[in-house]
């Protein structure tokens, strides 16, 4: 498959939605720990690290998962990905400028590829002093203490879609994103094998990268499931949750930790039902991790947590 991609991707870099209220929606945002402003009539959010924006939304009657912006290795790759799709390369007129080639995937999905887009200055990430477990005691002789934060959330860690044809699906982005499988979900379904889903990572060959950037869940109907931001460690998840408890936001499941990818999680539902998840404590992988088969008490099952799956 490697052999044959025709680009690699360093990253996911947005997610991009239509919404019914841009006002209700940034102070959601906000409760989620964004760093979220509206202007133009554009509302766009980005965390403490360098991307100038990992979520945009814009205002709408009918509240639809419009998009999913992901970062070329480079502009050559980005001229190889939209040749290949016979696309044109547009200026990327958003903060950070570059450049950006508009994809659709076999589900209908748009997909944006883009390159050299510049980097925002970092912002202040959540941070704490050091952390006394039962085995080992990091902070000795002084009070715990907590910095405090531009913004909750560090970045965009990944992305989850239901797609209706599972395979063509998947090798459209391998094809062009020179996505890897970590795991792929198989199971028994009247004596014979299924493939339910596929949890990918880039691949920066012996660089460590997330568990998984995009998880494709083969589905009935195409759509978008998740998008899950990373924040900084276990006290910025909880403090989280307890604000956007405290403002009334709509919680799906959690606290919980994932078998597959480790995550600790923590899933919301915005105020037009979109999915958005907190995580932190994920695995990091490299090329040589290889791809392994799981099955479906795998993906559902936790190492603790609720019972059942994100989505309620
Ligand atoms: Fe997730």
């Amino acid at each position: 498959m490697l052999g044959e991609n025709v680009g690699t991707i360093k990253d996911v870099l947005y997610v991009r939605f239509s919404v019914t209220d841009l006002q209700m929606q940034q102070q959601f945002l906000v409760d989620f720990g964004f760093k979220a402003e509206i202007n133009d009539g554009l509302l766009i959010a980005r965390g403490t690290d360098a991307n100038p924006y990992i979520y945009i939304a814009e205002q709408s009657s009918e509240p639809a998962f419009v998009s999913v912006g992901f970062a070329a290795k480079s502009e050559a790759v980005l001229r190889n990905i939209a040749a290949n799709d016979g696309v044109p390369i547009e200026t990327n007129d958003l903060p950070g400028g570059g450049l950006m080639a508009r994809l659709t995937d076999p589900n209908g999905f748009s997909v944006e590829v883009v390159a050299n887009l510049a980097d925002s200055p970092f912002l202040t990430a959540a941070s704490r002093s050091g952390l006394n477990d039962g085995l080992e005691k990091h902070r000795l002789g002084e009070r715990v203490t907590f910095a405090e934060p531009d913004s909750l959330i560090k970045r965009l860690g990944h992305v989850v879609l239901m797609v209706t044809d599972f395979n063509e699906t998947l090798e459209w982005y391998q094809k062009r994103f020179g996505l890897l499988i970590s795991d792929e979900i198989i199971m028994d379904k009247g004596g014979k094998q299924e493939t339910l889903g596929a949890f990918t990572r880039c691949n920066r060959g012996e660089e460590y990268v997330d568990h998984h950037t995009l998880f494709l869940i083969n589905a009935d109907r195409a759509g978008f499931n998740h998008a899950a931001f990373e924040v900084t460690n276990w006290d910025a998840l909880m403090s989280s949750h307890y604000k956007l408890m405290k403002a009334g936001h709509h919680h799906s499941f959690g606290v919980g930790k994932h078998i597959l990818g480790s995550q600790t999680f923590d899933y919301w539902k915005d105020s037009d039902g979109f999915m958005l998840e907190h995580f932190t404590d994920g695995d990091l992988l490299n090329e040589s991790f290889g791809s392994h088969k799981r099955g479906l008490e795998d993906l559902l099952g936790t190492h603790w947590g609720p019972d059942g799956m994100p989505g309620q």
